[in-house]
């Protein structure tokens, strides 16, 4: 698969789970499983799509000031459903939050498969997307083994220059085994 059609896939998948979360009835347990499985879902598809999808894109691309936007978006999600988690337990109402999170999502992605897509299919050739389309699934099951430390040092490392990224990398202070 490209990687256009893999970013697709799970984009579909959040979106789907983003409405059945705002579907839940304010007191219904489901939400917890559902906000789980979010964050399980959104983590590793962003810090994946960052280091594989718009550092390749950063590479190429001088002009790249509307994936720093794209990447403090990933951000704001991330915290944001960090709040929800909170609302969970101190039993304040959860639904404004978890509206704002799907609408916050569905713009991003809506930008993403537009705009970022359309940048992207300049730079790569076909057989370019399939290649990332594989390193972008083997990044996120990395991801989803190393737990949300690590994924936060990731997203700091994504966030620098390309050039600074692989030797940034070389100084992870969170070491791991290959
Ligand atoms: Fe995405
Ligand atoms: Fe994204």
């Amino acid at each position: 698969m490209d990687i256009y059609t893999e970013l697709k896939k799970d984009h579909e998948e959040l979106k789907e789970l983003l409405e059945q979360l705002i579907a839940l009835d304010k007191e219904d347990d489901y939400r917890e499983v559902l906000v789980q499985e979010i964050e399980q879902a959104l983590v590793p598809h962003s810090r994946a799509e960052e280091s594989v999808f718009y550092n390749s894109i950063r590479a190429l691309n001088p002009d790249n000031s509307e994936l720093i936007d794209s990447l403090k978006e990933h951000l704001e999600a991330e915290t944001l459903l960090k709040t929800l988690n909170v609302k969970k337990t101190a039993n304040i109402d959860w639904k404004p939050t978890a509206i704002k999170i799907k609408d916050a999502l569905e713009h991003h992605i809506q930008n993403e498969e537009s705009r970022i897509f359309s940048v992207a299919r300049k730079i790569f050739s076909e057989e370019d997307a399939k290649m990332l389309g594989t390193a972008f699934e083997e990044m996120k099951s990395k991801v989803s083994s190393e737990g949300m430390q690590k994924s936060t040092f990731d997203f700091v490392v994504n966030l620098m220059p390309p050039r600074f990224v692989d030797k940034i990398k070389a100084l992870n202070p969170i070491s791991r085994p290959e």
